[in-house]
């Protein structure tokens, strides 16, 4: 080894001992002659010392090396004089008083700081990403998805799950998102798909006799990324047969307390797991995974203004929508100019406006309940339309204080749950509403089977078509899609879906009507979901299982928002790999191999792309030339 010890491991006890220790030159401190280094690895930090009367040599190797130089030194590890100790330091009872050093490496000056949290911007950062991991919180990030990769493996594994690895070339399938498609060279024309998850594997291996399956599952989609999206992730894919939704459920709010105290035990998590039906989601938060930290509740305000003269409500109730609305805390200080910004998310969101009702603060020592208002006491725009005292009685239906100010939407429902859940997530995102200290853990549950896709015309699973619908639900399967309950479940935490899965159709006729309402023929069918149809026709057990994203729980724990920060090489909203620089043309051979050929927008996309470039072409690159 080029080192006897890791620069973070030296301790007190040590004093007294000869050290070899290697790593990365953190910061370094000219003090007149004598200079400081602190020294880094992944173990963490350590102050040397380099005297020039006592270790003249290493002194000038010391004077010349810059951050980030690769940087051994042998030394006594030395005692720190009192008060100079650094208790914010693990190592900084003690020093290193070098004796030799010798330069493994040198660097060019890095693009951003290694030896401070600076703000980098995320195209530079993900350009050097080897760098940036070098980084402190980066590097903790990694340890805690190593620590709770682990955890997960060896808490399935006293279940008496078994890890097996499910393939990553498969067959391309109708639903769900886009695949990623590899073309084959053996068989001209045709394709593999990576998986979107191991779904049909792992129930194909609880058909052969796995009773409990797990995986920590690559999978692949390429759809529309966002801060919570990568197009390859990877989840905590799990399968169990003969058993209930309930068993699926106990092991996995299991899994997530036990996760929990591991490794947040300082933030408050909910016992039990509060369990929430996807209906009841959508009525009281508009949404299903809300966040459960706060309140803002959506109230109901339809009966309270039916027959109103205001016809935005009374027309848009006629049409079959309702009024609903949320009481903003301490809405009323609102500035103008904000609360025109939300009327204008609102819209963006699909509503054709948005009223809004400020309840100015009642004096000092004055009651704060909305009772008794005059002119003087509201403030909104539908002001001519209602009285004082009705606005009040809505505010109260919201429940409302003075010094609140509501936000009302009408319109169908599947508009005013998505306006109300984005305006409630921005206001608390605003006014710092949602603790940090706190995981507020919830199942939902109940969710329907299908939804009618508005754009393709047809029906569609909302978890997917493997889902068991409701035994009793199964007769309006043709004549109600939309009304048929299905047994899948989410885990969400602090409004964001962690993890999904249900219980699945395991008997053939039933899985050949769900495909059927999807409006998947018969032929179709046969071609995609054959060998699902006829496994299921050898004794299929019953069997459900879920699937936690890896990347969302590491990042909940680590507390951190987007999950490319808990993953080592992830790719950009566009879908690029910037260390690499992947996706890349590949030359004519290799595309004749594989039987493609570029059509006119692929060429002009091709000419239009910047090469790559070499930064720093070094020295020796032209004398091998
Ligand atoms: P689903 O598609 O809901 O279910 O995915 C399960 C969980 O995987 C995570 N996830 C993602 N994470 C990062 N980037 C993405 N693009 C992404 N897409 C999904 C989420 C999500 O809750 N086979 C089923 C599960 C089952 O039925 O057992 C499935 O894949 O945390
Ligand atoms: P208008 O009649 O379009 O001038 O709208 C009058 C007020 O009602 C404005 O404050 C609009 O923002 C608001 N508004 C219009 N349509 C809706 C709606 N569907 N839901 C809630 N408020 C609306």
């Amino acid at each position: 080894m080029l080192k006897s010890h890791g620069c973070g491991e030296l301790r007190g006890e040590h004093a007294g001992q000869r050290v070899t220790l290697a790593g990365w030159v953190h910061r370094r401190r000219d003090h007149g002659g004598l200079i400081f280094i602190d020294l880094r690895d992944s173990t963490g930090l350590v102050q040397v010392v380099f005297h020039p009367e006592e270790a003249a040599e290493a002194t000038a190797v010391a004077s010349d090396v810059r951050a980030e130089f690769v940087l051994q030194v042998r030394g006594d590890v030395v005692a720190r004089k009192a008060g100079t100790e650094n208790p914010d330091l693990p190592t900084g009872a003690i020093e290193l008083q070098a004796g030799e050093a010798t330069v493994l490496n040198a660097s060019e000056t890095p693009p951003f700081p290694i030896n401070s949290d600076t703000e980098v911007g995320e195209a530079v950062r993900l350009r050097y990403r080897y760098l940036d991991l070098r980084r402190e919180r980066m590097s903790e990030n990694l340890r805690l998805r190593h620590r709770i990769v682990k955890f997960i493996r060896d808490f399935m594994d006293d279940r008496g799950f078994l890890e097996i690895e499910t393939p990553v070339l498969g067959l391309a399938t109708p639903e769900g998102a886009r695949d990623y498609l590899v073309p084959s060279r053996v068989h001209p024309g045709s394709f593999y798909a990576l998986p979107q998850s191991p779904q049909q594997w792992k129930q194909l291996l609880m058909v052969a006799g796995v009773d409990r399956y797990f995986q920590i599952a690559r999978c692949y989609r390429d759809e529309d990324l966002r801060g919570d999206r990568q197009p390859e992730f990877t989840q905590l894919d799990v399968e169990m047969a003969f058993v209930e939704e309930e068993d699926v459920l106990v092991l996995t709010e299991d899994l997530y307390a036990s996760m929990a105290r591991e490794f947040a035990s300082e933030r408050s998590i909910p016992s039990p797991f509060p369990r929430i039906t996807f209906a009841e989601a959508m009525e009281r938060w508009g949404s299903d995974k809300p966040d459960l930290r706060y309140g803002m509740e959506i109230a109901d305000l339809s009966n309270d203004v039916r027959g109103t003269e205001f016809q935005v409500f009374s027309r848009a109730i006629e049409q079959g929508g309702r009024v609903r609305a949320i009481a903003v805390p301490g809405g009323t200080d609102t500035a103008r100019r904000e609360v025109d910004r939300l009327v204008d998310m609102a819209k963006e969101q699909g509503a054709k406006g948005l009223v809004w009702v400020q309840f100015l603060a009642a004096g000092d020592g004055a009651s704060d309940r909305l009772e008794g208002l005059t002119e003087e006491d509201v403030r909104s725009p539908v002001g001519r339309f209602f009285t004082p005292e009705q606005l009040g009685e809505l505010g109260t239906a919201c429940g409302a204080r003075r010094g609140d100010m509501l936000l009302i939407a009408a319109d169908r429902d599947a508009v005013t749950s998505k306006v109300l859940d984005v305006l409630r997530r921005h206001v608390a995102d605003a006014q710092g509403l949602a603790s940090p200290d706190e995981m507020a853990f919830a199942f939902i549950t109940e969710t329907p089977m299908f939804e009618f896709d508005e754009d393709e015309e047809r029906w569609s699973a909302v978890h997917h078509l493997f889902t068991a619908p409701w035994e009793e639900d199964l007769g309006l399967l043709e004549q109600d899609p939309g009304s048929v309950r299905s047994h899948a479940y989410d885990i969400i935490c602090n409004g964001q879906e962690l993890a999904s899965g249900s219980i699945r159709t395991h008997r053939r006729d039933v899985l050949e009507r769900v495909l059927h309402t999807l409006g998947i023929g018969l032929e179709e069918a046969r071609l995609k979901f054959g060998h699902m149809l006829e496994a299921f026709t050898y004794g299929a057990p019953p069997h459900g299982g879920i699937a936690p994203g890896l990347d969302r729980t590491v990042a909940l724990f680590a507390g951190e928002r987007d999950i490319r920060e808990v993953i080592a090489f992830p790719k950009t909203k566009s879908a690029t790999d910037l260390v690499m620089n992947a996706p890349a043309p590949v030359t004519a051979k290799q595309l004749r191999e594989v039987h493609i050929e570029l059509d006119d927008e692929a060429e002009e996309a091709l000419e239009d792309r910047a090469a790559p470039t070499v930064e720093r072409p070094s020295e020796a690159w032209g004398a091998a030339e």
